[in-house]
């Protein structure tokens, strides 16, 4: 069995159902420690990424135990031929102990598993340790992803804009409707395929998934989470993911996408839309502010293989890996 420096003895093991609480208070209290909040364990507030991730996919969500007590955990995200981890957390009595290392390698398993052509993770910019941490199995660290945000308008005019919302499609439709979803994502980055995130918000009643037509084709996709108990929080809708298909009009598609997620926004009494703008994605991300966007905080992704994956010129998305 593997030790922490100290040589306590660490239990590297599945995350399991009645293990969530206990991970949601240890990544609350690991991430406002970190940023130095006056009351660590309140961070996020009516936030939910530990429950809702491992429902997401209860296979690839791990933690660390010492002497019977939770101390750690980790989360890996499967989208096709992309796959990265995250929130990984431990508690701060652990830290420097090694026990992140530890729960870093089973993500690297997962990846094996799965085939992941681009594995990642976002971090903070500004944290050596985190970087060098990361580094150290083959992680590098690119370009920056802006996590932005902008006011609902108190009138959204969708007017002209096609769009229709995955809750809207009868259950003997939704696996026909998911392919089509994949179909589309495949054409942005070979083997993008995001249909877990789209099953995971419309099974837990996250929010909503956005299907942006044209001429009865799909031509884009945004995940929505809304509001308490999501990942976006109260007051607040969060695009998880969103592309548009690439090539001609693909600015124009990707402006009536967000308007459609803030016409979803308005429809569900929410005040904030906010999403991931990674920077070498530079048309998306100039556009972005374009639309009214500001940035609000300012992190780095890295890529195992360095190489760019989507992240690149011409890609119209929205993501953040957090
Ligand atoms: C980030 C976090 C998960 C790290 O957990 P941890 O258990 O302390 O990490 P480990 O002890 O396994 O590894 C830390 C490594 O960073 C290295 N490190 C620390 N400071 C460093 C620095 N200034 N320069 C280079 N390396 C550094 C350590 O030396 C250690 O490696 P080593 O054991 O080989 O020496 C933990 O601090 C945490 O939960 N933070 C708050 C939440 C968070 O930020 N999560 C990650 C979001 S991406």
């Amino acid at each position: 069995m593997p030790k922490t420096k100290s040589g306590a003895d660490v239990l590297i093991r599945p995350l399991e159902e009645g293990d969530l609480d206990a991970a949601d208070h240890i990544t609350r209290l690991a991430f406002g420690t970190f940023l130095g909040l006056p009351e660590p364990a309140t961070f996020m507030g009516d936030t939910k990424y530990v429950h809702t991730r491992w429902k997401a996919n209860p296979d690839a969500a791990f933690c660390a135990e010492v002497d019977g007590e939770l101390i750690g955990s980790n989360f890996v995200s499967n989208w096709g031929s992309v796959g990265f981890f995250g929130p990984l957390t431990t508690h701060p009595k652990m830290w420097d102990q090694g026990v992140a290392k530890l729960l870093i390698e089973p993500a690297i398993a997962c990846f094996e598993a799965w085939g992941t052509r681009q594995a990642g993770l976002m971090t903070f910019a500004e944290s050596i340790k985190h970087v060098n941490l990361y580094q150290r199995f083959g992680f590098y660290p690119r370009f920056l992803t802006a996590i932005m945000s902008k006011p609902v308008a108190p009138k959204v005019n969708d007017e002209g804009i096609q769009w229709t919302k995955f809750s809207d499609v009868p259950a003997d439709k939704r696996a026909r409707m998911l392919e089509i979803c994949r179909e589309m994502t495949d054409s942005v980055y070979q083997g993008l395929d995001v249909r877990i995130e789209i099953m995971s918000v419309a099974s837990q009643h996250l929010g909503d998934t956005i299907l942006l037509w044209e001429g009865g084709k799909l031509t884009g996709l945004a995940i929505c989470h809304c509001g308490a108990g999501s990942e976006a929080g109260s007051g607040i809708c969060y695009i998880k993911f969103g592309v548009v298909t690439s090539g001609n009009g693909a600015a124009e598609r990707f402006a009536k996408l967000v308007t459609a997620c803030e016409k979803l926004a308005l429809q569900k009494g929410l005040q904030k839309l906010t999403g991931g703008a990674n920077t070498a994605r530079q048309e998306a991300y100039d556009l972005m502010f374009k639309l009214g966007f500001k940035t609000n905080r300012q992190t780095v992704v890295m890529h195992r293989p360095n190489e760019p994956g989507y992240n690149r010129p011409g890609v119209f998305l929205i993501d953040d890996w957090r």
